[in-house]
């Protein structure tokens, strides 16, 4: 079968076509015919992931340990890219109960990667759900990412109906789910991202959206319930400020000094940091698949690429120019 494979760390040049064994599912595993995916945050990391540093990289330490080790030292030890999918089921391991041939499924492989394929096996225990049937595939495919880090993240922090959330990073893979989802649950959201994704976040649903290059939110005398910062930029000294009285700032991404500040705001009543990890499984999924099937969570597609041209998929996102997600079609 054909896939894009890489065996060096590096630029998008390091991704080529090339034909490997198709794979076989073991007892609980399904084969997928991988119809759609896509290039989010995880596949970028991964590709270059020799170049990011332990402070480069936007957890602690022992988290970077793990994704290095997981990743590859010197070289990928996973060789096909690609998170999250939508596909077809082929065939089925004999132990399989969830699903047969013929059905139509989208998931996230998270760090096992290899939608960037024509087929794929996943353990049918893996986030992996029947599609919704009104999105293509290429809609599906961009939609697990994303809004399986932002439900279970956001589950921390219980938002209310009339609530005020800023969300940090709007625009990106988690941030524009999570703009939908706080809008759904009836809060009052105000979307922080680039100058050139206002009218892309807004277009999801924000009430506002801030330029981060133009304004500093922690400046402008607004108050929200909740923060949620998706890459971890915004110090809780200088974040404390805009929260409620008993607002919560959420990272989505943070250090070891985040961690210490979680821990002694936990202590006394009052504005308080979080830092979560997101579970991503499959009860999340199928959360998620029906929020997209109530329409409460739509698939924005700036751009699709043919499987050949995954590198030019790269290279176009790395530009910053997207305004939604970038598909991979087969
Ligand atoms: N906690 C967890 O379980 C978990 C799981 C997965 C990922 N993560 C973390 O989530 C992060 C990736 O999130 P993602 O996939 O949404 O990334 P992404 O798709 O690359 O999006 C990044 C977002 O950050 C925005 N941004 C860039 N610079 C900014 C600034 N100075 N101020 C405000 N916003 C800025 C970008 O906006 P513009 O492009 O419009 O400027 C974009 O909206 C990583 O740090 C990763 O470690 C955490």
């Amino acid at each position: 079968m054909k896939a894009i494979v890489y065996d060096e760390f590096g630029s998008p040049d390091v991704l080529r076509l090339e034909d490997v064994a198709r794979p076989v599912p073991k007892p609980k595993e399904i084969l997928i015919k991988v119809r759609a995916s896509s290039v989010n945050f995880g596949d970028l990391m991964a590709r270059s992931f020799r170049s990011v540093t332990p402070r480069g990289f936007n957890m602690p330490f022992l988290f970077w340990l793990i994704a290095k080790m997981s990743m590859g030292w010197r070289k990928p030890r996973i060789r096909v890219l690609g998170n999250e999918f939508a596909g077809e089921v082929t065939a089925v391991g004999r132990d399989v109960k969830r699903f047969k041939p013929g059905d139509r499924v989208f998931g996230h492989a998270g760090q096992r990667f290899g939608a960037y394929a024509e087929d794929m096996c996943l353990s049918e225990k893996a986030p992996v759900a029947h599609k919704p049937a009104h999105l293509s595939y290429e809609e599906a495919a961009v939609i697990p990412y994303g809004a399986l880090m932002a439900v279970s993240l956001l589950r921390r922090v219980k938002l209310l109906p009339g609530q005020r959330i800023l969300i940090n990073g709007a625009s990106g893979g988690i941030g524009a789910a999570a703009v939908q989802i706080a809008k759904h649950l009836g809060a009052d959201v105000t979307g922080v991202c680039g100058g050139a994704r206002l009218d892309y976040v807004r277009a999801l649903g924000a009430d506002r959206a801030i330029d981060h290059a133009a304004q500093d939110f922690t400046e402008n005398g607004e108050t929200y319930d909740v923060i949620f910062d998706v890459l971890g930029l915004t110090p809780f000294s200088r974040g404390r400020h805009s929260l409620e009285p008993r607002g919560i700032l959420l990272y989505a991404s943070f250090k070891g000094r985040h961690l210490l500040t979680m821990l002694w705001t936990s202590l006394a009543r009052g504005r308080r940091a979080v830092c979560a990890i997101a579970p991503g499984g499959l009860e999340d999924l199928l959360a998620v698949k029906e929020m997209v099937e109530a329409g409460k969570i739509r698939a924005i597609v700036d751009k699709h690429f043919p499987l050949e041209q995954a590198a030019e998929a790269h290279r176009y996102v790395e530009t910053g120019q997207r305004r939604g997600s970038v598909a991979i079609i087969m």
